[in-house]
């Protein structure tokens, strides 16, 4: 078997794809550049390099770890979300794209900052800390406050803030949704919760099934257990006119969710769609 980059993302993207994944070429492309610390395009300009015996063996463990349909992200040990680098073990879920929408459009619905005292915002189910720390880089006159059930998930989430320069003003706490809001007069309670019906997981794609944290995922019979809690909880923890803003399942989950925000006495309520059109965001106002 020939040792030329060429060759190892033939064998390596064969492989992959053979394990029932369509990104194989891509896949083998990201985890032989994660490798070497190279960008993917640098992999094209070098095809006939000859690998290093040590680098294939590595190599070929990292394919085989994908072909198990573990996450690549997990793999590479980071994801980017917008323009940050968070890195990621076992214990936290894998930041997707749709979620840059959620911030994107929290940071929309909060005032300009206003040279007062400094707005607090709350991420709940914080993760990898993504949100909490996108919305601390992208708004320099914030506080926030990371909470997950999880203490390692919420360890992972405090060494990335700290990581990112964001320690300061990311404060991270392992409890539950409820147990650290009092009325703390918040600006923004945000939230990507635990949203899929409990029956729908074992028919989910085994990277989310088998390797992504099963309380990460699951959100009760009909998905909403979390997010009808968050509207109560973010109810007490916002200011009057301060924003609550959750990620649910596409379509008819999110207009249940409208639904349910309206009934817990928040106003102006509104659904957003994500990137492929999917209504799947939902705010509202104390
Ligand atoms: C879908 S993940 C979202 C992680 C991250 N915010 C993101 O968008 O990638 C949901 C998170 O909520 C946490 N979680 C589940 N139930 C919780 C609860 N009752 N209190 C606090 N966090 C909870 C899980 O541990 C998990 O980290």
């Amino acid at each position: 078997m020939t040792e030329t980059l060429r060759g190892r993302l033939s064998a390596a993207e064969a492989e992959l794809r053979a394990a029932g994944i369509p990104t194989a070429r891509v896949d083998a492309e990201w985890l032989l550049a994660g490798l070497l610390g190279v960008g993917r395009a640098a992999l094209r300009l070098d095809l006939d390099r000859v690998l290093p015996g040590a680098v294939t063996r590595r190599y070929a463990a990292a394919v085989r770890r994908r072909a198990g349909r573990e996450p690549l992200q997990r793999i590479l040990g980071w994801e980017e979300f917008r323009g940050l680098r968070l890195r990621l073990t076992p214990d936290v879920f894998v930041p997707r794209p749709e979620t840059e929408v959620l911030v994107e459009w929290a940071l929309a619905l909060l005032p300009a900052p206003c040279g007062g005292a400094r707005p607090l915002a709350i991420d709940l189910g914080t993760g990898s800390g993504c949100v909490a720390c996108a919305l601390a880089a992208e708004r320099p006159d914030l506080a926030v406050l990371a909470v997950d059930a999880s203490p390692a998930a919420a360890a992972v989430a405090r060494a990335n803030a700290r990581a990112l320069g964001l320690g300061g003003r990311v404060r991270v706490v392992a409890a539950d949704l409820l147990d650290p809001l009092g009325a703390p007069g918040a600006a923004l309670v945000v939230s990507n919760p635990p949203y899929l019906p409990s029956g729908l997981v074992p028919s989910l794609d085994p990277e989310v099934r088998r390797h992504e944290p099963r309380a990460a995922i699951d959100g009760g019979p009909d998905g909403l257990a979390l997010i009808r809690k968050i509207a109560a909880a973010a109810r007490r923890a916002l200011a009057p006119g301060g924003v609550l803003a959750l990620e649910t399942a596409a379509g008819a989950q999110a207009r249940a969710a409208a639904g349910l925000l309206a009934a817990a006495g928040f106003a102006g309520v509104a659904l957003r769609d994500d990137l492929t059109g999917a209504t799947r965001f939902v705010a509202g106002r104390a």
